[in-house]
């Protein structure tokens, strides 16, 4: 049998451990070789769980970088503004990297990354935990499957919850804009990126952005083709992160609830039910949005293991595009105006 992928751990905050939890379940598949925080107890915790040597524990990202390449993969989850940098070294000495979201805080850094992951021959998967939820990625194959005909409109909420916005964006990691990114990109990566791939990656002609206030925002979009979508966030919820979803299509409509898809077809008249079951492992804290935690680790650990990016459905180009057009949203906002997306900013 293979060796099992050996990983490094770089931010050992809640995602690093919630990944390297992943080693725990599947000994045989993946090892965490070293980990980098500037928490000594961050570290002694994953040193004690994985068997680390002395010798592979770092205080930060950039003493690893120092050392010649000795893992197969990192695991970057670091803080929002600590992206680019390790997620470019590490691509440059060739280790393929898993990146968590957003990949950058400005358009150029996720450029910048795609670039060095694709010129040094690295995988690049970035943590779009939704593109995982086997619920989520129903609404896909259905879409393929052409339940609904073509695309005309996406309706798609995401529920916030009023404590978790509180403890996160209010007085959390992501109460400052200047220390961590904006709230549509901190937040709603994950639901524009969703939209984009329902979309079926089509280029964004438009988009538009109500409010300022960031407890609630409403983001309007044209795509190639004139497929519409709206997207809204509110905090003040009392499902956390259920998201809700309508796609109306010429042939009929789809939409999910969060706990299952309605599929109502134009010509019979006549509704469907589907669901979709996970498999995944709900052990060492690996169960969070839905098993989506642990089928991302999965994907990415199969696809280093079997030298396949196409395992990875969080991949760089796609990833990119969906983060080009969060941040086209929010030049909108600034700018209070529909963008052209593509366009120049508004001097
Ligand atoms: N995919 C998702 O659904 C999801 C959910 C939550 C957070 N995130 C993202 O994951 C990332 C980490 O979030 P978190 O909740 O784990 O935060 P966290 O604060 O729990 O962990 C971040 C860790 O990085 C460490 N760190 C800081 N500087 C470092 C350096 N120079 N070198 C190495 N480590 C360093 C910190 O000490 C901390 O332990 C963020 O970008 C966040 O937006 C993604």
């Amino acid at each position: 049998m293979a060796s099992p992928v050996r990983v490094i751990v770089v931010g050992a905050g809640s995602r690093g451990e919630i990944y390297s939890n992943y080693a725990s379940i599947h000994p045989k598949r993946m090892k965490v070789v070293a980990v980098a925080d500037p928490r000594k107890f961050a570290c002694t915790k994953l040193q004690k769980q994985h068997n680390i040597e002395d010798k592979n524990i770092f205080k930060d990202w950039q003493s690893i970088a120092e050392r010649e390449k000795f893992a197969d993969a990192v695991l970057i989850c670091t803080p929002d503004r600590l992206h680019k940098d390790p997620a470019v070294a590490f691509a440059k000495m060739g280790y393929h990297i898993l990146l968590e979201k957003p990949m950058a805080t400005t358009a150029e850094d996720c450029v910048a990354i795609v670039e060095a992951c694709t010129q040094n021959g690295v995988m690049l998967s970035v943590g779009h935990v939704l593109r995982y939820d086997p619920l989520i990625h129903k609404i896909k194959e259905l879409i393929d499957a052409g339940v609904v005909g073509e695309v005309i409109h996406i309706q798609h909420l995401e529920p916030v919850g009023f404590y978790h916005f509180a403890h996160s964006f209010v007085r959390g990691n992501w109460r400052n804009e200047a220390e961590s990114s904006f709230s549509l990109l901190a937040k709603s990566c994950h639901d524009i990126d969703l939209i984009h791939h329902w979309a079926g990656a089509r280029r964004a002609a438009e988009s538009q952005i109500y409010r300022d206030v960031f407890s609630n925002q409403v983001v309007n979009m044209e795509f190639e083709g004139g497929l519409t979508a709206a997207f809204s966030m509110v905090a003040f919820t009392e499902e956390i992160c259920k998201r809700k979803t309508t796609i109306y299509g010429s042939m009929g409509e789809l939409s999910c609830n969060g706990h299952e898809i309605t599929v109502f077809d134009f010509l019979t008249q006549r509704s469907t039910k589907h669901t979709a079951s996970s498999d995944a492992s709900t052990h060492f804290g690996l169960s969070g949005h839905g098993g989506a935690d642990y089928h991302l680790i999965n994907a990415f650990i199969s696809a280093v293991a079997n030298n396949n990016p196409s395992m990875i459905r969080s991949g760089p180009e796609e990833t990119l595009a969906s983060h080009l057009l969060v941040f086209e949203a929010e030049r909108s906002r600034l700018e209070s105006r529909v963008v052209n997306c593509g366009d120049d900013a508004q001097s």
